[in-house]
C-alpha cells in the first residue's frame, strides 16, 4: 500500500551528525538507516532498498559525489540530497547536474530539509502511484482502446460485447467526445463482421447538396460536375459496417431514401436506374437527444425506430471522473512516445483540478489537454500551471464542505445539508452526489422534491 514509511538513507562519516539526523528524521516519521562511509553507503543503498538517500560530500574511501554517480546509475528516479560543510557553487551546480535532488549546507536548516523531504516524498507517493495505474494499464484498464474501470463504463462494455455479434442496428448517443465513434469502431471490430470495411459519414460536416451522392453515389453525368461514376458510402461498406454520424444533421428530405435503402437493403446510385444489394450493418451516432430531434423535426421518427434497435448512451467524463487518473496516465504514456517526453504524471494539486472539472469536451478535451500540459512540462510533473488558464479557474471543490455542526442540528437537516453540499461539490450531478452518498439516485430526486428544489 502505499502508507509504507518512507526509508532515508543517511550517509555521513561524522557520527554526530548522523545522530541528529537519525533522531529528527525518525521523528518526521522515516524509516531510518545510517551509513559512515560512501562505500558502506552504497553497501547499503543495495540492502536497505531506500527511497531517497541523505548524503556528505567529503568522505573517506567513496565521496558524496561518487556515490551520487553510482546510484543515479543504477536507479535514476531515487532522489540524492547531498549536504556539505565546505559550501560551493561549483559543487552544488556539479551536483545538481549529475542528478541531485537538492544540495544542503551545514549546520542544517532543519525546516528547510523538512520542507525538501515532503516535496519527494510526494514524488515518491505520486511514482508508486503512477505505477500501479501503469500494471492496471498493461492488465487491461478498459474494452478494447476504451480506458477505463468505472461501473457506468463497465455496463456500456457489457453491453457492446452483447449487441455486437448480431446485425442490428444500434444509435449511440453521448456528449460531444465521449467516445461515441470509439463506440461504433469497437463494435464493428467484435463483429462478425470485422474483416469487413468500415466507413464512416458525417452528416454535420458535408454540405447537404452532396450528401446523397456521397451516401449513395452517383452515376457519370447525373449532375453537373459528376463527371465520371462514383460509388457512394453504402456500397463501399459492403460487407462491413457504416456509421451515419451526426444522424440528427442529416437532411431531412433525404431520411426517406435512407429509410428505404435499410428495409431494401439495395441502394441506386443518383442518376441511375439500377439497385445495387449491399450487405452492410448500419450504425447511427449523435450527441442529441435522439427523441428530442424526432420532436424537434430533425430526425424522422421511422428512421428513428428502424435505427434504434439498441441504443448505447456513453456517460459524460463528469459522471465518471473515478476514471481519469487512468485516462490520464494513458494519454500522458501515448503522449510521451509521441513527443518523446520523460512525463510521469500529475500531481496531486493538477490531478485534483482535473477531477473537478465538468469536462464539457469529455474524453477529447482531456486528451488534448494533457497533450498541451505535457508538451509544457518538459519534466517528470505535470503542474496546475501546466493546465489552461480556464480551468484553474474553474471553482475547486469547497474544502471542509462536508463537516457539519453536530450540535443543534436535527438528523434530517444534517442529511440534507450533506445531500445539497455533495450536489455542489458535483456540480450538480445528482448521479454523481447519489455515488459518492451511497444512495439510489431515485432517492436524491425524491429528498430533492421534499425539500421543494428541483
Ligand atoms: N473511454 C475512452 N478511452 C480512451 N479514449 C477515449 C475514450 N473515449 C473517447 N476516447 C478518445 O477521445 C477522442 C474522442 O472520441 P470520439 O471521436 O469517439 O468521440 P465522439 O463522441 O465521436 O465525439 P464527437 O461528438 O465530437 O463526434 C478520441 O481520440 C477517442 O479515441
Ligand atoms: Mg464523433
Amino acid at each position: 500500500m502505499n502508507n509504507r514509511p518512507i526509508k532515508v538513507l543517511v550517509v555521513d562519516d561524522e557520527a554526530a551528525m548522523r545522530e541528529v539526523l537519525e533522531m529528527r528524521l525518525q521523528e518526521w516519521g522515516f524509516d531510518i538507516c545510517l551509513a559512515g562511509d560512501g562505500l558502506e553507503g552504497k553497501a547499503m543503498a543495495e540492502s536497505f532498498d531506500p527511497d531517497i538517500v541523505i548524503s556528505d560530500v567529503i568522505m573517506p574511501q567513496l565521496s558524496g559525489m561518487e556515490l551520487l554517480r553510482d546510484l543515479k546509475a543504477g536507479d535514476p528516479d531515487r532522489p540524492i540530497i547531498l549536504m556539505t560543510a565546505q559550501a560551493s557553487i561549483d559543487l552544488a551546480v556539479d551536483a545538481m547536474k549529475q542528478g541531485a535532488q537538492d544540495y544542503v549546507t551545514k549546520p542544517i536548516d532543519y525546516t528547510k530539509l523538512r520542507e525538501t523531504l515532503k516535496d519527494v516524498e510526494q514524488e515518491i507517493e505520486l511514482r508508486r502511484e503512477s505505477r500501479k495505474i501503469r500494471t492496471q494499464l498493461d492488465r487491461g484498464a478498459g474494452f478494447g482502446d476504451f480506458i477505463g474501470t468505472s461501473k457506468p463504463m463497465r455496463e456500456i462494455y457489457d453491453l457492446i460485447s452483447s449487441i455486437s455479434a448480431s446485425d442490428a442496428s444500434v444509435i449511440i448517443t453521448g456528449e460531444s467526445g465521449t467516445g461515441k465513434e470509439l463506440a461504433a469502431r469497437t463494435i464493428h471490430n467484435l463483429s462478425l463482421r470485422s474483416k469487413g470495411p468500415f466507413v464512416a459519414i458525417n452528416a454535420a460536416a458535408i454540405p447537404e447538396n452532396l450528401m446523397e451522392s456521397e451516401m449513395f453515389g452517383h452515376e457519370k453525368g447525373a449532375f453537373t460536375g459528376a463527371t465520371a461514376m462514383q460509388t457512394g458510402c453504402f456500397e463501399r461498406a459492403n460487407r462491413g459496417t457504416f456509421l451515419l454520424d451526426e444522424i440528427a444533421e442529416m437532411p431531412i428530405a433525404l431520411q426517406p431514401k435512407l429509410l428505404r435503402v435499410l428495409e431494401n437493403r439495395s441502394v441506386r446510385r443518383v442518376g441511375g436506374n439500377q439497385e445495387f444489394i449491399v450487405d452492410v450493418r448500419v450504425l447511427a451516432a449523435t450527441n442529441r437527444e435522439p427523441r428530442e430531434a424526432v420532436e424537434a423535426g430533425k430526425l424522422r421518427e421511422d428512421l428513428f425506430y428502424r435505427l434504434n434497435v439498441f441504443t448505447v448512451a456513453l456517460p459524460p467524463l463528469r459522471e465518471r471522473n473515478a476514471d481519469i487518473p487512468l485516462l490520464a496516465q494513458s494519454f500522458i504514456r501515448e503522449f510521451n512516445q509521441k513527443h518523446k517526453s520523460h512525463v510521469e504524471s500529475c500531481k496531486n494539486e493538477t490531478m485534483e483540478i482535473l477531477k473537478a472539472y465538468s469536462w464539457p469536451g469529455n474524453v477529447r478535451e482531456l486528451r488534448n489537454i494533457l497533450e498541451r500540459a505535457a508538451i509544457l512540462a518538459k519534466g517528470a510533473w505535470i503542474e496546475p500551471s501546466h493546465l489552461p488558464p480556464y480551468l484553474r479557474n474553474s471553482p475547486a471543490p469547497e474544502k471542509g464542505a462536508r463537516t457539519l455542526s453536530p450540535q443543534g442540528v436535527t438528523a434530517a437537516e444534517a442529511e440534507k445539508e450533506l445531500i445539497l453540499s455533495t450536489l455542489r461539490l458535483t456540480n450538480n450531478n445528482k448521479a454523481e452526489a447519489a455515488r459518492q452518498l451511497g444512495l439510489d439516485v431515485k432517492t436524491i430526486r425524491n429528498k430533492l422534491k421534499a425539500y421543494g428544489i428541483s
